[in-house]
């Protein structure tokens, strides 16, 4: 549910807020537009602008990416696409010509070009100073550590010069470390976890050559990784969804379930508010991610940010009253936000991610196969090329009892493996049971 109160609710029950008690009238309502639809730019082509394109026609609304090449993920489906750069001002103009809003399925604009386009008129949400906090871990890192929230104990090193501070750093925390890239850097690459000191200074010795600041922290020892995922309108509203457990592999999320098992409550209200908290502080408008780890001590700490729909709320697609896509559109036209609640006790999501070698059997193929054996599952793919390592799709699904959680990861990992593989780790022959997969065998 979404409301416009700061009450602290139990389990995982959504939260929201209002973080401005007024009633201020919106100024960019898209109603203001009596002719038509309202337009969105996004400036980027991936999965993340196919899908928030998917969750426009619904709204009927219109979607404009700004995509590398009409190959792209979105571009292959999204009739108003500008090719182009996202570092070059003038492709920037172009996309949001005429465009209600801008907004962003990656990080990586640069600033003074957002805030060019911000002194010309254009509505840029997440406005270019909140945005920025997602783009550098290091100006992230000590903005979050000033507002009071949890993170691992951190030093930035922005020159060569100043490789010495890593040593008394390492004296200080006496942990082994991770040595981070503070710009650029997803799905793992950009951060490498240091052997030893000496390693840690190789690491950030080579980042730094190449003229790339670095976060260097204490490796923590995890229980397990959380996402609090909110929205935030320009109104001031808020809300967010069930509190989720991220499955990290080689530092890329391979599996999500909703709600995270066995939080407790109170973990989760406060996740919930923390990342609420954040949203207001930071002035995010649309969908933030607020990566967290949860210590084997049970704390939680804030690990980074993410100004844009995410991987950890995928599963809101089939799982949740309202998908984190049509969310992150509500957020940055500034219509009322809508419910977050699951509709399901438990919902797991699985990556498909491009196997070392791609399979000869066709992906469409492959489908057909997960499609018989396991007529629940719900697929979003891409369209990508696979490639190894590479997201191509994710699959949704959903159990109607909390105790189904064990079979449900074994499914979504059976089937996301398949999809990538064309092989069932399981010895599934679907010949054999040709039969059977009709009767919905699963
Ligand atoms: N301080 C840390 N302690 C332990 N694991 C970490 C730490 N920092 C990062 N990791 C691991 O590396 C992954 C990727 O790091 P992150 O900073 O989130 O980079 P990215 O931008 O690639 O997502 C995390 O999800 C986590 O699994
Ligand atoms: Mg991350």
């Amino acid at each position: 549910m979404v409301h416009n109160d700061l009450v602290l609710r139990p389990s995982n029950t959504p939260v929201a807020g209002h973080d401005t008690m007024m009633a201020v009238p919106s100024s960019r309502s898209p109603l203001a537009a009596p002719l038509g639809a309202p337009l969105v730019a996004m400036v980027g082509g991936g999965q993340l602008a196919r899908m928030t394109h998917q969750a426009a026609i619904a709204l009927g609304q219109n979607l404009r990416i700004l995509a590398t090449s009409a190959d792209e993920s979105a571009a292959q489906v999204t009739p108003d696409v500008v090719i182009g750069s996202h570092t070059d001002i003038d492709d920037l103009r172009r996309v949001a010509a005429g465009a209600h809003v801008l907004t962003f399925d990656h990080e990586q604009v640069p600033t003074e070009l957002l805030e060019k386009l911000v002194a010309e008129g254009v509505n840029v949400a997440p406005p270019p100073q909140a945005l920025l906090h997602a783009q550098d871990k290091l100006v992230m890192r000590e903005k979050l550590a000033a507002l009071g929230a949890p993170v691992p104990r951190y030093t930035g090193i922005e020159r060569l010069d100043d490789l010495d501070a890593l040593d008394a750093f390492a004296g200080q925390v006496d942990a082994p470390l991770v040595v981070k890239a503070v710009r650029g850097g997803y799905d793992g690459r950009g951060v490498r976890m240091a052997r030893d000191l000496a390693d840690a200074r190789d690491i950030a010795r080579d980042y730094l050559t190449n003229g790339a600041a670095v976060l260097v922290e204490e490796r923590l020892a995890l229980r397990r990784e959380l996402s609090a995922l909110v929205a935030r309108s320009p109104l001031g509203q808020g809300a967010a969804w069930p509190v989720v457990q991220t499955v990290q592999r080689h530092g890329i999320c391979v599996q999500v379930i909703a709600p995270a098992p066995g939080l407790t409550g109170d973990s989760a209200a406060a996740a919930q508010q923390l990342a609420l908290r954040l949203a207001a502080e930071l002035g995010v408008v649309g969908v933030l991610a607020v990566e967290l780890f949860e210590a084997t001590d049970g704390t939680l700490l804030v690990n980074e940010l993410a100004m844009r729909p995410h991987n950890s709320g995928h599963w809101t697609m089939d799982g949740s009253r309202t998908s984190q896509f049509e969310q992150h559109l509500r957020a940055v036209l500034d219509y009322p936000l809508g419910d977050t609640d699951a509709i399901v006790p438990v919902t797991v999501m699985a990556n498909v991610l491009g196997a070392a070698r791609p399979p000869a059997m066709s992906l469409d193929e492959r489908l057909h196969h997960l499609f018989a054996r396991m007529p629940d599952s719900k697929v979003h793919l891409y369209g990508k090329a696979e490639r190894p390592g590479r997201k191509v799709g994710h699959l949704n699904f959903l159990g109607a009892d909390p105790t189904d959680l064990q079979k449900l990861r074994e499914r979504a990992e059976l089937a996301a493996h398949w999809l990538s593989h064309a092989q069932w780790t399981d010895g599934w022959d679907h010949h054999a049971a040709g039969d059977d997969a009709k009767r919905k065998v699963r």
